[in-house]
C-alpha cells in the first residue's frame, strides 16, 4: 500500500531516478497514484509523494487534460511569467502564490513508451513545473520568499498540532 508523504518527511527532499522499464509494475504504480490524487482532490502527483523515487508524475488538469509523464525534461521556459496560487498534497492546507514561467515545452515518455513533446500554458504549465520540481526534491514553498515560507511553515505546523 502506497501512502501519501507529507512535509517534514525527508523522502520529499530526494532526487528521483530515471525510469528504466515501463512494465506492469509501473502501470500499477500509475493507477495507484491517480487514485490517491483523485481521493485527495489534487490535479498532480509525483511518485516521490507516495515514497517512490522514480522520475514520473501524473496530472489531471481541468480542461487541459490527463497526463502521465515519465522521465520528463523541460526543454524550454518562456520569458513571460505568470502567478498562480499553488497548493500541494504533501503540504496540506497551505496555499501560496508562486511566480513561474507562463509557458514551458516538456519532453516526456508516455505509458506506452512513446517519447512526446508538449507545449503547455496556463495551469498546466504551472502544474508541470510544480511536479517536475518534486523529482528534484524541490517544493513550491521553496519557490517563494524565504520570510513568507517561514510564516507558511509556522501556519502548517500549528495546523498539525490541532
Ligand atoms: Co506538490
Amino acid at each position: 500500500m502506497l501512502k501519501l508523504q507529507t512535509y517534514d518527511n525527508k523522502v520529499l527532499e530526494n532526487k528521483s531516478e530515471e525510469v528504466k522499464n515501463i512494465d506492469k509494475d509501473l502501470e500499477n504504480l500509475v493507477n495507484e497514484m491517480f487514485k490517491i490524487m483523485y481521493e485527495n482532490n489534487g490535479i498532480g502527483l509525483a511518485a516521490v509523494q507516495v515514497g517512490v523515487l522514480k522520475r514520473l508524475f501524473v496530472m489531471d488538469v481541468p480542461k487541459q487534460g490527463r497526463y502521465v509523464m515519465i522521465n520528463p525534461v523541460i526543454k524550454d521556459f518562456s520569458k513571460d511569467k505568470s502567478i498562480y496560487e499553488e497548493g500541494c498534497l504533501s503540504v496540506p492546507g497551505i496555499l501560496a502564490e508562486v511566480e513561474r514561467p507562463a509557458e514551458v515545452t516538456v519532453e516526456y515518455t508516455d505509458l506506452k513508451g512513446k517519447r512526446k513533446t508538449l507545449k503547455a500554458s496556463g495551469v498546466l504549465a504551472t502544474c508541470i513545473q510544480h511536479e517536475n520540481d518534486h523529482l528534484d526534491g524541490v517544493l513550491f514553498i521553496d519557490r517563494i520568499d524565504p520570510v513568507e515560507k517561514l510564516t507558511k511553515m509556522r501556519e502548517y505546523r500549528s495546523m498539525l498540532q490541532v
